[in-house]
């Protein structure tokens, strides 16, 4: 039987080809990853812990889940690793539900700038309705304002302090949160899902000495299947001998059921993969590309969030045009070949669903074995992007919004000059493999 499905899976492999994914929160597995996540393992129930399973018939399965423990526990230096959580947001709900109570207070960067809808994001997340949410927020520089954080931790005595970000250009100090964690008896948790891999790599400081546990998905600058890690440290685990058994009983039975066995092959082979060299190779590239779009953006008078990165990640700021541009430079540089998301910029004067930033990273173009000339190539294209859209400004008039975005799409869809620039990302995209090591 042909299934219409493989001609689809056909058609998505000929954009990810084509096109140039600036998505900073995806990857291109490799065809190790790939090929066990479409093997029979997935078939097989195993609810429970190796060697404690509640269906028989695990005796493999309970080999290949030690050695992603193993692996993952040598290469961060950790004594403890869980790797059943289906994906980020359950292994952020697994560390809540371990460490607090509802009700508790819990402290995390704002949504809006830059931080996680899991980190105490208010009403619409189970970290906002389930506990009592404190968000900080960032500096003048863009740069995560510490005294703020010391002074609301003060205040508010949170059980949790998260440290992580999944739209902030920089690096993130685990000692001064350590520090504040430890004036108000907190636990401390890094969300590293943006950064794993630049963590490594060496190209970003490791937050194992400071933190008390750690929280990562899989599938990001990792290079692992769609899922997610929790690590617990030597401090953690000196502070509570039962956090580790805490955390997996709030994994199962506390949130799921059984693991997805074929994804913890993937995140073994994954970690395999990164204790290679050639994976510190990659993460340095990933940051040397992403200080040579930043300067040639910027170059192109295009302006940055904090002026700059130290990451893997640049935030666009289009307010310099007009305020709610990135809905229409987002869909535009999809038209243009170069998908990545529209983002909220700090202090975000229009509105998350019509914000005012486009978010680019370079994990992905890294993957596929992109360098310095094609981040100058790129930076210049969307440079051509900003500037055959920025006079389509959204109206101020909520009402009027939907009918103006839907007439802009329709012009888009058509519009010569991006389809020229389609033409000319396509024919360098589609030199790259997909996944070059
Ligand atoms: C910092 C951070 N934490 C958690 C998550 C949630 O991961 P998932 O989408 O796998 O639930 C994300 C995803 O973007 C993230 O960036």
């Amino acid at each position: 039987m042909s299934d219409i499905i493989f001609d689809l899976i056909e058609q998505e492999d000929e954009r990810l080809k084509n096109l140039i994914g600036l998505i900073p929160s995806e990857n291109h597995t490799s065809p190790q990853v790939s090929a066990v996540l479409s093997s029979h393992l997935s078939s097989k129930y195993s609810e429970g812990y190796p060697g404690r399973r509640y269906y028989e018939g695990n005796q493999i399965i309970d080999q290949i889940e030690n050695l992603a423990i193993d692996r993952l526990k040598s290469l961060f230096g950790v004594p403890f690793a869980n790797v059943q959580a289906h994906s980020g947001s359950p292994a952020n709900s697994a560390i809540y539900f371990a460490l607090a109570e509802p009700g508790d207070t819990v402290m995390g960067l704002s949504l809006a700038a830059g931080g996680h809808l899991t980190h105490g994001h208010p009403r619409v997340t189970f970290s906002g309705r389930y506990f009592n949410p404190v968000q900080y927020g960032l500096d003048s520089n863009a740069r995560i304002d510490f005294d703020q954080v010391r002074s609301l931790a003060k205040e508010h005595k949170p059980k949790i302090i998260y440290a992580g970000t999944t739209a902030y250009p920089f690096v993130l100090d685990f000692a001064k949160f350590r520090e504040i964690a430890d004036e108000v008896g907190a636990w401390l948790i890094a969300d590293i899902s943006h950064i794993t891999g630049l963590v490594i790599g060496g190209e970003h400081p490791s937050p194992v000495p400071h933190v008390d546990a750690i929280m990562s998905t899989t599938h990001k600058t990792f290079r692992g299947p769609r899922g997610a890690m929790i690590l617990v440290t030597e401090r953690g685990l000196e502070r509570d001998p039962k956090l580790g058994a805490n955390i997996d009983k709030a994994i199962i039975p506390g949130l799921q059921g059984g693991p997805h066995n074929a994804i913890t092959a993937g995140i073994a082979i994954a970690a395999a993969e990164a204790a290679e060299p050639e994976f510190k190779t990659y993460a340095a590239q990933v940051r040397k590309n992403a200080d040579v779009m930043a300067s040639a953006l910027m170059k192109r008078d295009i302006k940055l969030v904090g002026d700059g990165t130290e990451n893997h990640l640049m935030l666009i700021d289009l307010t310099n045009h007009s305020d709610g541009l990135g809905t229409q430079v987002a869909y535009a540089m999809d038209v243009a070949g170069m998908y990545a998301n529209r983002n909220t910029v700090p202090d975000e004067p229009c509105s998350p669903f019509y914000p005012s930033g486009i978010r680019i990273g370079t994990p992905l173009i890294t993957t596929r074995g992109m360098k310095e000339a094609e981040m100058v190539k790129i930076a210049d294209w969307i440079a051509q992007v900003i500037d055959i859209v920025k006079e389509h400004k959204l109206p101020e008039e909520r009402k009027e919004r939907g009918k103006f975005v839907a007439a802009f799409r329709k012009q888009a869809d058509a519009n010569e000059q991006l389809l020229t620039i389609r033409k000319e990302v396509i024919a360098t995209a589609s030199q790259f493999p997909i996944f070059a090591g």
